[in-house]
């Protein structure tokens, strides 16, 4: 991190998190804020998932630019692809403020946002407003009021869906009542099966992820990947925000809402093993859920992850932390003589 952005964060931390979240994204969007330029690559780093050809295993997370009002300059923070939303058919304003809370301590949030967001029509737009540069998925939700959520995903992808270049089914938000029962093995193949046949009336037929909750059983988990396989799914994110609240102290402790961040580590990459288990290493998994150091990066891709995706670490580190962990990565490759098929999944049985 350099002084600038040292300063930056610094400033940042001082304001209301949900203030300085908005800030950062106007800084970005308005071309002040510092930027690495290209995503960091090599041809050790360089990977295909599902379809796409990555300069670099590493991508931003859903959830930190919501409104797709950033994609230009996210797309120059080095990450190998990035991921934005979630998006909802109709715009709407999400949970009462304050919803967002920083634990800095243990380097976590919680967040109960509530799918706060300008809707998949402004969304798509600015989708097919941006430039070329890396691959740029979008993460579906459902409104809050809608009698049929299933129904809610597949309107997404048909509204901007062919706009992105991925998208990700998320089934796993903790902040919308009930949306997480869509996890469950008949209603997760009904709703897959509704999203697939959106996509597939799509011209540019975008691969399609669905993303998990850490908080689910192993025996759900092992449901899911037997959907995922079933449906023909493009690949599974493990995972979103969790509602555990193990080890966690402090004034904000008790705050309603899905927590990431560091705490969340553990839990989220024991997920990703048992999915690389269930899956045979036939789907791609993507690992997200507390990486914060070269460590935490290479012991998701050890567990099984193809890709990985990163976000409470940059409210603590800053968006250098993409540049740095990539690079870091592909010294450690090359040092260690060990390629990214190699390493994936290497220390599976580690985490069970
Ligand atoms: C998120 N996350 C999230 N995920 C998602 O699929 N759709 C979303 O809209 C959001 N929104 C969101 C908002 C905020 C403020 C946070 C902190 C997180 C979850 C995020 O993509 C990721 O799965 C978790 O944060 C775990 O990763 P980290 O933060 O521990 O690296």
């Amino acid at each position: 991190m350099n002084l600038i952005e040292k300063l930056g964060l610094t400033a940042l931390h001082r304001l209301d998190p949900e203030r300085a979240h908005d800030l950062s994204i106007r800084a970005l969007a308005a071309g002040v804020a510092p930027l690495h330029g290209k995503p960091v690559t090599s041809d050790r780093l360089r990977i295909n998932l599902a379809g796409m050809d990555l300069a670099n295993p590493v991508g931003l997370a859903a959830g930190y630019d919501k409104n797709g009002r950033a994609i230009d300059a996210l797309m120059k923070s080095g990450f190998g692809f990035i991921e934005i939303g979630a998006a909802t058919p109709r715009p709407q304003p999400g949970n009462p403020k304050p919803r967002l809370f920083r634990l800095t301590d243990q380097q976590a949030i919680i967040n109960r946002f509530g799918f706060n967001n300008e809707g998949a029509e402004v969304i798509g737009r600015r989708l097919a407003a941006r430039s070329s540069g890396i691959p740029v998925g979008l993460n579906l939700g459902a409104n809050k009021d809608s009698d049929d959520r299933a129904e809610d995903f597949a309107k997404v992808v048909s509204i901007a869906g062919a706009k992105a270049d991925f998208v990700t089914v998320n089934v796993s938000s903790p902040n919308t009542e009930r949306l997480r029962d869509l996890q469950g093995a008949d209603a997760l193949a009904a709703l897959l099966d509704r999203v697939l046949t959106a996509r597939d009336a799509l011209n540019s037929q975008p691969p399609v992820f669905v993303k998990i909750a850490p908080d689910l059983s192993d025996a759900e988990i092992s449901q899911v990947a037997s959907v995922a396989r079933n449906a023909g799914l493009d690949g599974i994110i493990a995972t979103n925000t969790t509602l555990g609240r193990d080890g966690i102290h402090g004034s904000h402790a008790g705050q309603a809402g899905g927590l990431s961040g560091r705490p969340l580590f553990e839990k989220s990459t024991r997920v990703l093993a048992l999915l690389h288990k269930a899956t045979d290493g036939q789907i791609p998994l993507i690992g997200v859920g507390g990486i914060s150091s070269l460590d935490d990066l290479w012991e998701k891709l050890r567990a099984g992850a193809s890709a990985v995706q990163i976000y409470s670490a940059m409210i603590y580190q800053g968006l250098s932390i993409a540049p740095r962990l990539i690079q870091g990565l592909d010294d450690r490759l090359g040092q260690r003589a060990i390629t990214l098929p190699e390493l994936r999944g290497s220390g599976t049985k580690d985490w069970l």
